[in-house]
Order: structure tokens, then sequence, then C-alpha cells
């Protein structure tokens, strides 16, 4: 069994176009989101529709909280200004979109044919805000998984790809479609988007448990082409990012 996961596409329909035919090549059986998935870009309908299309679940991503009630844009740590593109977004979203972003689960648990559980969730399984990193002390790992018993861990929200051991279990972080980060996120310092984008494909087959942590690189002049055309208040950012 093939599972692709992805995660924060932020709008970046050229990314995603990328990640979608990457997958295509490399076979699932199934694409699970992890979250994040339509706000600070360029294209959020096209993002919702190929979503719709070719994943079957969906979790809950902080923006994609925001999306639904922006008056909790700063308690969901959606950086200032970040806001006017969350409003953007929205008025572009019909009723159907709402609802199918209301649709979206705070977790997914999963058993592959060998018995190998598997738990997806965008920050961590308690918090779509809480950032696990490969130097996130054990103890605040403990609380995280607190009464989890799956073995594998999924999330995003990071933006950066991870495959960390915790005890008998591992971590795994599919890193981000559409904003791939050049370093670990902190105030006052925001990373530079990298030129790739990033998603996880984890399978078994027999006795074998195998995850490949992929990097696809898309065209950004085409990605800021349309960021220019979209009349997108972060036009700005998005120019500064590459
Ligand atoms: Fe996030």
């Amino acid at each position: 069994m093939r599972i692709a996961f992805i995660s924060d596409i932020h709008g970046n329909f050229t990314a995603l176009q990328a990640v979608l035919a990457d997958i295509k090549s490399q076979g699932a059986d199934q694409v699970i989101c992890l979250g994040d998935t339509i706000s600070l870009g360029p294209q959020p309908l096209e993002t919702l529709n190929a979503l719709k299309e070719f994943s079957s679940i969906y979790i809950m991503g902080n923006h994609d909280e925001a999306i639904i009630d922006p008056k909790k844009a700063a308690e969901l740590e959606i950086t200032e200004h970040l806001v006017p593109d969350l409003y953007w977004c929205r008025e572009r979203l019909s009723a159907s979109d709402y609802e199918f972003l209301r649709s979206f689960q705070s977790t997914h648990e999963m058993t592959f044919a060998n018995g190998v559980r598997l738990l997806a969730f965008h920050g961590s399984p308690i918090s779509t805000t809480d950032i696990i990193q490969a130097t996130t002390p054990p103890e605040l790992l403990d609380k995280y998984f607190a009464g989890q018993t799956a073995t594998v861990l999924i999330g995003g929200h990071s933006h950066i790809q991870m495959h960390r051991r915790y005890g008998k279990k591992l971590i795994l972080n599919s890193g981000s479609v559409g904003n791939a980060f050049e370093f670990a996120f902190s105030p006052g310092n925001p990373p530079h988007l990298l030129p790739w984008a990033e998603y996880a494909i984890v399978s078994q087959s027999g006795n074998t448990f195998n995850v490949d942590l992929r990097r696809v690189y898309f065209n950004t002049d085409e990605l800021l082409k349309t960021v220019k055309a979209s009349g997108l208040p972060g036009t700005a950012w998005w120019f500064k990012q590459y």
C-alpha cells in the first residue's frame, strides 16, 4: 500500500501540479492532505478543486481554520501581514467551498496490512499550531502524543521535511508543497522559500515499511507570473521569497 501525504500547499497551484504529476508517476493508492490548503497563494480555487479530485482524507490546518473564522487569525498564529491574503482568499469561495473546508478532520488514523498504525495531523494531534521539529524536546513530544498508540506519526505545519525516531515510534513531516522553508520559522526572522515542492510517500509491502521524502522542482517564474496577474495583497511578499 502506498500513501502520498501532501501538506501546506497554501494556494500554490503551480507547485501542486508538479507534485500531483510526480505522485502519478510514482503511483499511490491514496492521497492524504495534512492541511493549510488554499490561503496565501494566488490560486485558491484551482488548488481546492484539484484537492477535491485527488485527495480523499483532509486534515484541518491552522490556515484552513483561519479562513473559516478570520477573527481567530492571531490566535491561530497567522502572521499579521498575511491576514489581508486570508480575506482575499475568502472572497473567492462559495458556500459549498466553506462547507468542504469545515468537513476537514483534526486527525486521521489508519492501519497498514502488516499491522503498522499511522496517525496523521497538521501541527500535533492536539493543536493545529504546535510545531514539531527535529529539535523539539522529548518532554514536549510526550505531551503532544500522550495516549497515542500509532507507531508512525505524520504531520505538516513546520514546512520542513523530517524523519525523526521517537523511542520505538517514528515522527515524519512531509514538508510543504507550496512554501518549502529555507530554515525553521521564528518571529522576526522569516525564512525564504525554496524553489521546490515537498511531499512524502509512505509505503508498506510485506514486512517492508518505507518512507520517501520527495522534492519536486517547479517553475517559480510561472508562479510569480500568476501571482502578478492575481491581484493578491501579498504580491510583493511572494516576489521577495525566491
Ligand atoms: Fe500550518
